[in-house]
């Protein structure tokens, strides 16, 4: 599955760490976020390295839909009754100021990544809900309005509008910004203490240490697993659907997302949570809903996203915890991935250069909210629920029973097995506990992979790591014995 920016751009490879070395900071991860702190930080004069896993943008930076805006659903009027009018604020004009950061970003630099200028758009049918949003978005100084003039097939909808917002090309424009940056690919980091981070062939020590990971993998201090769930998603990439004009997404009956990229349509949808995909077909809803609304479109791509959720809807970007003071995070950042990095790179280049950021507060990560209590519990009920599932749930499926291209959870020696049949009938047997705190995984039959409902971990029907905060493989299983029939 390649998504639209992956096969229209490519990003020079980068060497593995193989030596020692000494910086001021070090940034781990090479999506987004990182990539811009790292920027930012080296035009204020600072000396950093960046470190990646993988490659440079192969995480969900590959996946995005690329949407640059201070629009983020529907949030302006609930920010205003759960932090207030000074703190909602502050989210507005971090993101408004994001956007701006863009467009000049990409002026100045001349940076040729497909950007354009456009609306943003909050569709939905039910008026009084979004009148209350745009009246609660002006009032912060948003460019909000109401209308019902949206090009999208569907009937008695309105939308809250949000001018001078922008989309482009995310790996064009990193792979612009990535150029002069000294950048280590295929280098995990295997462990933080303190100052130091090991990588398998060679040690880091940096005065300041940036986790830009998506999900932050070390669990304390911070407990961030306490926090954060992921959710997935998927997109289509149409070629002979009309292309709107605009970046729509939908609240309440009907939540689809919609934006154009050159002479293509990108259309997603069928959100849920990581590792709750039992009886899959989301594609299929997605093609199906395609070919209702555009009879004559052609799919040309299609991909999937994964999205980190906070507990109580804003980011964590700051301090990773009191106790590591020259820790730093970015996470949580929920569909709106392009402004949410760019506010991370601006309010931690001021902490690491000793500046106060006017928006940092709203974002601190040692925030507390009444929302985020709600949040944390719903977050801990739903990790002891996929816990225990794994000690007394019994397994459903039989081996013999499972069709070839399909995955479950059958017993083996008495054991719960995960077992994916390939198409030509071999079997492929993994532990179905989370290396990361121990849940139980359950089969994705969408992308033929392992997921963890507790904090989204993924693994591949070999064992194989998809996406953290696990770091590590699933243990392969042996078929010592028949699976029971
Ligand atoms: Fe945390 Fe699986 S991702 S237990």
């Amino acid at each position: 599955m390649e998504s639209i920016w992956t096969k229209t751009c490519s990003i020079p490879h980068r060497k593995p760490l193989q030596n020692d070395l000494e910086t001021e900071v070090a940034v781990i991860g090479a999506g987004m976020a990182g990539i811009l702190i790292a920027y930012l930080l080296q035009k204020a004069g600072k000396n950093v390295i960046v470190l990646d896993a993988d490659r440079i943008a192969s995480g969900q930076t590959k996946n995005t839909t690329a949407k640059i805006t201070s629009q983020h659903d529907l949030i302006y009027a609930n920010l205003i009754e759960t932090f207030g009018t000074e703190k909602a604020r502050q989210y507005a004009m971090a993101n408004e100021t994001a956007i701006e950061m863009y467009r000049n970003l990409i002026k100045n630099e001349n940076i040729d990544c497909d950007f354009e200028e456009t609306s943003a758009y909050i569709y939905a049918k039910d008026k009084n809900k979004l009148q209350a949003e745009v009246d609660a978005a002006v009032s912060l100084g948003l460019p909000a309005s109401l209308t019902e003039q949206i090009p999208l097939p569907f009937e008695n909808v309105y939308a809250v509008r949000f001018n001078n917002q922008a989309q482009f090309h995310p790996l064009k424009f990193i792979k612009h910004l990535s150029d002069n940056l000294e950048i280590y690919e295929k280098t995990p980091v295997l462990s933080v203490e303190e100052h130091l981070l090991k990588t398998p062939k060679a040690t880091v020590t940096a005065e300041h240490i940036v986790f830009a990971t998506h999900y932050p993998f070390i669990n304390f201090p911070g407990l961030y697993f306490m926090r954060l769930h992921q959710d997935r998603s998927y997109v289509l990439a149409l070629e002979n659907a009309v292309p709107s004009d605009g970046m729509y997404l939908g609240n309440g009956e009907i939540i689809y997302s919609f934006r154009k990229y050159k002479n293509y349509l990108l259309f997603g949808g069928e959100g849920h949570r990581t590792g709750e995909n039992k009886n899959g077909g989301r594609y299929d809803n997605l093609r199906n809903k395609a070919k209702e609304l555009f009879p004559n479109a052609k799919e040309i791509a299609h991909w999937s996203a994964q999205d980190c959720i906070p507990a109580d809807g804003i980011p964590y970007i700051g301090q990773y915890a009191s106790a590591k003071p020259y820790w730093y995070v970015a996470t949580g950042f929920q569909k709106w991935g392009m402004t949410s990095s760019m506010v991370s790179a601006m309010i931690i280049r001021d902490m690491i250069c000793g500046k106060k950021n006017p928006y940092a507060d709203v974002f601190d990560p040692q925030r507390f909210s009444m929302d985020a209590v709600e949040g944390i519990a719903c977050e801990m009920k739903e990790a002891t629920k996929t816990y225990i599932k794994r000690f007394f749930k019994l397994p459903e499926e039989t081996a013999s029973e499972l069709p070839a291209g399909h995955g479950g959870i059958i017993e083996i020696n008495g054991e719960k097995t995960g077992v994916y049949k390939d198409e030509n009938g071999e079997i492929h047997t993994v532990d179905i506990r989370c290396p990361h705190l121990g849940c139980q995984l359950d089969w994705n039959p969408d992308e033929k992979s392992w997921d963890c409902p507790c904090h989204g971990s993924r693994f591949d029907f070999r064992g194989n790591l998809i996406n953290n905060p696990a770091q590590i493989n699933i243990t392969i299983k042996k078929n010592e014995k028949s699976p029971r029939p």
